[in-house]
């Protein structure tokens, strides 16, 4: 068995794609609540999501193409950032369809929310956790438009707490492979201790 070699600008335009988001796996799930400019509430799930930076807190999803979260985000420059867990993947399935910008996802979902300190957008009541964010920039590349927020408030609920840390085996955290193929990241964990160039060399005496 070798090695197959792809050169996106040889593939169909929607090879690299599939490439691309089953191999860049488990990608973490951004569930992204914003408000209109006339003041409808979106809810929309989004996995191209990360972290930028811990000091201040930044992080960033991307719109593949132009979507009502994007929009929102543009309008009113805010956006609440809810983690899904296992028990929530049902209804964050359900506002990944394609509604139109005057419907509400949060209706057709059944999900209660709760008001945010900071943002208008509201965080999904059962999240066990959710940032709030102001846009501070939106950079577009290729088919991707990338939203940088600064996390306002951070929310956690004490379910989800161990010892002050957040517990993976209490949170359940649902991570995106390609496809409609998902992992509850709680599912096999072990732990690795990163080790010191000295503990390397105190190993190979
Ligand atoms: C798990 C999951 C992850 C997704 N990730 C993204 C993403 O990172 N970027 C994106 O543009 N769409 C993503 N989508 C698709 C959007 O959620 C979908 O297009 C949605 O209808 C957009 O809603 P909006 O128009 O209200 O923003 C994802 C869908 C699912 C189910």
């Amino acid at each position: 068995m070798g090695f197959v070699e792809y050169r996106p600008s040889e593939l169909a335009t929607k090879d690299p794609y599939y490439l691309l988001t089953s191999l860049v796996v488990p990608r973490p799930i951004a569930w992204v609540s914003t408000v209109s400019g006339d003041g409808v509430p979106n809810l929309a799930p989004h996995s191209y999501f990360n972290v930028i930076s811990s000091d201040p807190p930044i992080v960033h999803f991307t719109s593949t193409g132009v979507k009502d979260t994007l929009t929102n985000c543009r309008a009113t420059g805010e956006f609440v950032v809810n983690f899904v867990g296992r028990d929530l993947v049902e209804e964050m399935n359900v506002t990944a369809a394609n509604f139109p910008p005057t419907e509400s996802e949060w209706e057709w979902a059944g999900l209660a929310s709760e008001r945010s300190s900071l943002v208008a957008p509201h965080r999904v009541a059962r999240a066990k956790a959710a940032f709030e964010c102001k846009v501070s920039d939106i950079v577009s590349k290729g088919n991707g438009n990338m939203v940088f927020g600064d996390v306002l408030v951070m929310y956690v609920d004490e379910s989800v707490l161990r010892d002050g840390r957040v517990d993976p085996r209490l949170l359940h955290p649902v991570g995106r492979m390609g496809g409609a193929t998902y992992t509850d990241a709680a599912a096999e964990l072990f732990d690795l201790k990163r080790p010191s160039y000295q503990d390397i060399l105190d190993s190979r005496q």
